[in-house]
């Protein structure tokens, strides 16, 4: 691995802080961007089924010279296969062209369905299997955190949720680490929105760094003890976003981006959302 932060699962396993994200990238450019991104030093991808590029992950996962048992493949079961999850995991390996990935996560608990922990149970016998070697899921809040946790025994890793300067998340972040379960950042740049680059704070330690306001963003993720996953398919972007290891924020900074927080969600609630 390249030297860059890694985070210890609740599981034992090792998953890098700071990953490529591919949502809303085409397959020629989800595999443009995961090569450059290899080629810089990213050590994680995160794609799903439903961003319907996983294809062009895999290809990129063989075109490249890095091994593949030091990338760490993250996708998602979609909303519609909860009822087939064997299926669905299967499918998303053949096009990912691999035996397993490294993280497999519920995209929504989609409450209304409530097929939620049924899909649990699938996919801890996924793990079971050896086709994924940790599962977690995302957009899930305490109380469907816990009737996973309550009725299977077993706590997801990860829950990967929206979060950025505009929307922390705090409560929902504490109970995830009161749990052992790592909080992941979708989203984490609002994506790319001026909302957040052109907030004043965000501008002056921009300039006291000498970093751009993106890297900034990064940096408070990493230094909030988040796992990040920042999307680009812009070379110089992706390159950019992970130069972020040559500096820290400090307490008092962390703490005035924290002031930043208004609640404001880009995506769906999960608590109503059943796509
Ligand atoms: N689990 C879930 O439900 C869920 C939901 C949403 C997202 N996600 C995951 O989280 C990842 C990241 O979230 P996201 O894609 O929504 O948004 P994001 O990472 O917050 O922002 C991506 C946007 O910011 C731009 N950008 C990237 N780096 C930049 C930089 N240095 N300066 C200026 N602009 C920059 C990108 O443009 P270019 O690409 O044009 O460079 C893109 O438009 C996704 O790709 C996906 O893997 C998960």
């Amino acid at each position: 691995m390249a030297d860059q932060p890694i985070i210890k699962l609740r599981d034992g396993n090792m998953m890098p802080q700071l990953g490529l994200g591919v949502w809303q990238a085409s397959q020629e450019e989800a595999h443009t961007a995961v090569l450059k991104a290899l080629e810089v030093g990213y050590r994680s991808i995160d794609t799903a089924a439903a961003y319907k590029n996983e294809e062009a992950i895999g290809r990129a996962l063989k075109d490249t010279p890095v091994a593949r048992d030091d990338i760490f493949v993250t996708t998602k079961l979609w909303n519609d296969d909860q009822q087939n999850v064997q299926q669905a995991m299967e499918t998303s390996l053949e096009k990912l062209q691999l035996d397993s990935v490294d993280l497999y996560l519920m995209h929504w608990p989609c409450p209304e369905k409530d097929h939620y922990v049924a899909a649990w149970e699938k996919m801890i016998e996924l793990q079971q299997q050896g086709l994924t070697k940790s599962i977690g899921v995302c957009n899930f809040h305490e109380a469907h955190l816990k009737r996973l946790i309550d009725e299977t025994g077993v706590t997801p890793v990860v829950n990967q949720i929206e979060l950025h300067p505009m929307l922390q998340q705090r409560t929902l972040h504490a109970w995830n680490a009161l749990h052992q379960i790592q909080t992941e950042s979708w989203s984490p740049l609002a994506q790319g929105g001026e909302g957040v680059f052109d907030q004043a704070i965000i501008r002056t330690l921009a300039k006291k760094y000498g970093k751009s306001a993106a890297q900034i963003v990064i940096r408070w993720h990493l230094d909030s003890g988040l796992v990040v996953i920042p999307k680009s398919v812009t070379p110089a972007r992706i390159e950019e976003n992970f130069n972020v290891f040559d500096f820290r924020l400090e307490k008092s900074e962390i703490s005035e981006i924290t002031k930043l927080d208004k609640g404001q969600r880009l995506g769906p609630d999960p608590e109503t959302f059943n796509g």
